[in-house]
C-alpha cells in the first residue's frame, strides 16, 4: 500500500498518543477508557466523536468518519497517509528509513526539503533588508504610512526586496544555494537577451505565504514605487497550490477555534490590518476564488464564516459563487456591509476596530443577501418571482427548514408552498431522476457483533471463531480478510488503513469505538448465537432442497432415493434441534462440536 514498511507504520501508531494528537484540534472529555468530543468533521451539538486510545482508533457515530491517528492528522492537515506517518515518526522516535524508497522518490523528497530551505533563506534575507538595511527604507516607510506596527509585520515575517537585478541571486549564491533552485521557486527569471537570470521581485514589500505548519511556501510582492502590477506572486510549485492555501491560517488557527469564527478577506493587507485591530481570526485566499479545498480546511476549525468581499460588483459576484461551497461544507456564511469602505483594511484604518464591530453586528446571512440581490434584479411581479424561485431551488435543496423559512420571509412567499416546490425539486433531482440507491456493501448485524467480539473480547472468542467454517461469513472478500486478521490477533488499527471499501472501514472503526455490547461473561455464548444465526440460512436452504429432492424421487417412483433423502433431512432436523438445545443449555463445547463436526479440545 505504501512504501513505508508495515511494521514501521504500526510502530509509529503504537507509540503515538492518539488522544494527545486529537486534543490539538478537539476538546475531549474522558469517558471510561476512551474519550468523547464534538466531531471536527461534521457539525454537531452533542458529542458523537469517540477516541479509543488503547485501540488507536477514533470514530464518529454521527458522520461515520473513523480511522487511526494518520487518518485523523491527514484529514486535519490535508496530508496523505504517508505524509502523516512521516510527520508523527519523529516525535514517536521511529526512523523511517529512506533506503526503502526508490531512487526517484528519494530525489523528490530531497528536492522538497531543499525547496523549504531555499524559501526560508529567502524569507530571512528579505526580512533583514526591511529591518536593517538602507535599501529597506521604502518598505519601512510603507509600513508606517499604512499604520502597520512592528509586531504585526514581524509576526507576518514581512520583508523588502531591494532593487538591482541580482541582489537576491547574489545573496543566495553566497549562501551556497544553486541558482537553479532559486529559479525553481519562481524567484529568478531567465534573461531575455543574455544568458543568466535576474531577480523576479524587486523594490517590493514581501508577504511570505506560509502553510498551516508555518513553513514559507511562496511569496507575494507589493509594489511601493514605480509602475507594474500591484502584486506579483511566485508561481505554484510542488509545495504551493493556490487553491489549497489560506494566507494567515497558521497564525489565525488558534483564534478561529477560540472565537469559533473565521473572517475571510481578499487581501494580504486586510489580514494584517484586521489582526492588528484585534481580529486575529482573519485569513485570505491568495488572489483566487474560494475553493472546496479551502472549505475543507476551514470547516474543521469553525462552521461560522464571515466573508468580506470587496464592495464592488466583482466582489458581489465572488460572494454569489462562494455560496454553494459554503452550503455544501455546512458552513454558515455571512456577508458584511462595509459601508463606504473599499476593503476591511480601509474600514479599520478609517473607523478603528469599532467600525468593524459595528459591521459585524449588522452582518446578514450570505444566502439572504443573495436572495435580496436576485430579488432586486428579477423584479417582484408573479411570473418573475416564480422564475426567481426556480433559480434558487438548487441552493435551497440542502438547507434546514429554518433557513428555508427565512428565505420564504425574504421573498414574501408562502412558506408551505416554497417547501412543496422544494420537495418536488429534490424528488425530480437537479438533472433528471434521483440517483439510484447505493448498492455498496451493507454490514449485517451478525458481522458487526462478531467483529465487536473479536475486537473487545478477543481472548474469549477468537478460538471459537477460528473454528467456524469461513463460508458462514460475509462473502465480501475484504470482510473475510478483515475477520481472518482479527482472528489472528492483529490490532484493528493495523487493518483499517488497508481496507479499500469505505463502508467496511467505517464499520470497523464504529465497532472499535462502540464501548458496550457484551459483558465479558456473555461473550462466548453471544458468539455461539451469532455463529448459529450465520449458519441458519444455509441449513434452511439445504432442508428445502432435500424436501424438493424427496418429492422428485417420489414422482420418479425411486423409493430408495426417497428413503435416503428423507433420512438425510431427518438428520438435519435433529441437528438443528440439538444445536438449539445446546444453546439453550449453554453447552458451548457441544454446540461447537455440532457446528463444526470436529470434537474440539474437550
Ligand atoms: P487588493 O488590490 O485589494 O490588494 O487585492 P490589498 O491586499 O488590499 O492591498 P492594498 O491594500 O492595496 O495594499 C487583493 C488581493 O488580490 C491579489 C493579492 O492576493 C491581494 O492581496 N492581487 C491583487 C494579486 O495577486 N495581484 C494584483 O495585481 C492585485
Ligand atoms: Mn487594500
Amino acid at each position: 500500500m505504501s512504501r513505508i514498511p508495515r511494521h514501521l507504520i504500526d510502530e509509529v501508531r503504537d507509540r503515538t498518543d492518539l488522544a494527545e494528537v486529537v486534543q490539538r484540534f478537539v476538546a475531549l472529555t474522558r469517558r471510561g477508557s476512551s474519550y468523547v468530543g464534538l466531531c471536527p468533521f461534521h457539525q454537531e451539538k452533542t458529542p458523537s466523536f469517540h477516541v479509543v486510545p488503547h485501540k488507536h482508533l477514533f470514530h464518529c457515530f454521527g458522520c461515520q468518519t473513523g480511522g487511526d491517528v494518520f487518518k485523523f492528522l491527514g484529514l486535519m492537515e490535508g496530508l496523505s497517509f504517508v505524509e502523516a506517518v512521516k510527520e508523527l515518526a519523529g516525535p514517536a522516535g521511529v526512523t523511517i528509513e529512506e533506503r526503502e524508497l526508490t531512487a526517484d522518490e528519494r530525489r523528490q523528497l530531497r528536492r522538497r526539503a531543499t525547496i523549504y530551505d531555499v524559501l526560508e533563506e529567502v524569507t530571512r534575507f528579505y526580512e533583514s533588508v526591511l529591518w536593517t538595511r538602507p535599501e529597506g527604507a521604502p518598505g519601512r516607510q510603507f509600513m508606517e504610512e499604512r499604520g502597520l506596527d512592528q509586531e504585526t509585520s514581524r509576526e507576518a515575517r514581512l520583508g523588502y526586496a531591494p532593487g538591482g537585478w541580482t541582489t537576491l541571486l547574489d545573496h543566495m549564491h553566497g549562501q551556497g544555494f544553486p541558482e537553479q533552485l532559486v529559479v525553481e521557486v519562481g524567484l529568478a527569471r531567465q534573461r531575455a537577451q543574455a544568458s543568466g537570470h535576474y531577480d523576479f521581485l524587486r523594490e517590493r514589500i514581501i508577504f511570505p505565504i506560509r502553510d498551516e505548519r508555518g513553513r514559507v511556501i511562496a511569496f507575494g510582492g507589493r509594489i511601493v514605487t514605480g509602475d507594474g502590477p500591484k502584486y506579483l506572486n511566485t508561481p505554484e510549485s510542488t509545495v504551493y497550490q493556490k487553491s489549497k492555501v489560506l494566507y494567515g491560517l497558521d497564525l489565525a488557527r488558534p483564534a478561529i477555534q477560540r472565537v469559533d469564527r473565521a473572517l475571510v478577506v481578499e487581501g494580504y493587507m486586510d489580514v494584517l490590518s484586521l489582526r492588528q485591530a484585534g481580529f486575529p481570526e482573519s485569513i485570505a485566499t491568495c488572489g483566487t476564488a474560494l475553493t472546496t479545498e479551502h472549505m475543507r480546511r476551514i470547516r474543521h476549525l469553525t462552521r461560522d464564516v464571515v466573508a468580506l468581499f470587496d464592495s464592488d460588483e466583482a466582489g458581489a459576484q465572488a460572494a454569489e459563487r462562494s455560496l454553494p461551497l459554503f452550503l455544501d461544507a455546512g458552513i454558515q456564511a455571512w456577508r458584511l456591509d462595509l459601508g463606504g469602505a473599499k476593503d476591511p483594511d480601509d474600514l479599520v484604518r478609517e473607523g478603528g476596530p469599532e467600525a468593524m464591530e459595528r459591521a459585524l453586528a449588522n452582518r446578514a446571512p450570505l444566502l439572504e443577501w443573495l436572495v435580496q440581490r436576485r430579488l432586486e434584479t428579477h423584479g417582484t411581479h408573479a411570473g418573475s418571482q416564480s422564475q426567481l424561485i426556480e433559480t434558487l431551488l438548487p441552493l435551497l435543496a440542502g438547507l434546514s427548514p429554518v433557513m428555508v423559512s427565512g428565505v420564504a420571509a425574504t421573498l414574501k412567499v408562502n412558506e408551505a408552498a416554497l417547501l412543496q416546490r422544494l420537495q418536488h425539486h429534490v424528488r425530480r433531482g437537479p438533472d433528471g431522476p434521483p440517483p439510484p440507491p447505493r448498492d455498496g456493501w451493507q454490514p449485517s448485524r451478525e458481522m458487526v457483533h462478531l467483529s465487536w467480539l473479536l475486537v473487545h473480547r478477543y481472548e474469549d472468542v477468537a478460538g471459537l471463531v477460528a473454528r467456524a467454517d469461513p463460508d458462514l461469513f460475509d462473502p465480501h472478500p475484504e470482510v473475510r480478510g478483515m475477520l481472518a486478521r482479527l482472528v489472528a490477533g492483529e490490532p484493528a488499527a493495523a487493518i483499517l488503513p488497508e481496507l479499500q471499501d469505505d463502508g467496511i472501514a467505517r464499520t470497523l472503526s464504529a465497532v472499535v469505538a462502540r464501548e458496550k455490547l457484551y459483558e465479558p461473561d456473555e461473550a462466548v455464548l453471544a458468539t455461539c448465537h451469532i455463529l448459529h444465526g450465520l449458519g441458519r440460512p444455509r441449513r434452511e436452504a439445504t432442508l428445502a432442497q432435500l424436501t424438493r429432492q424427496a418429492e422428485e424421487a417420489r414422482r420418479d417412483g425411486d423409493l430408495g432415493r426417497v428413503r435416503a433423502t428423507l433420512a438425510q433431512r431427518a438428520a438435519l432436523v435433529t441437528l438443528q434441534g440439538a444445536l438449539q438445545s445446546a444453546l439453550v443449555h449453554e453447552h458451548v463445547a457441544e454446540f461447537m462440536h455440532l457446528m463444526t463436526g470436529d470434537p474440539g479440545e474437550e
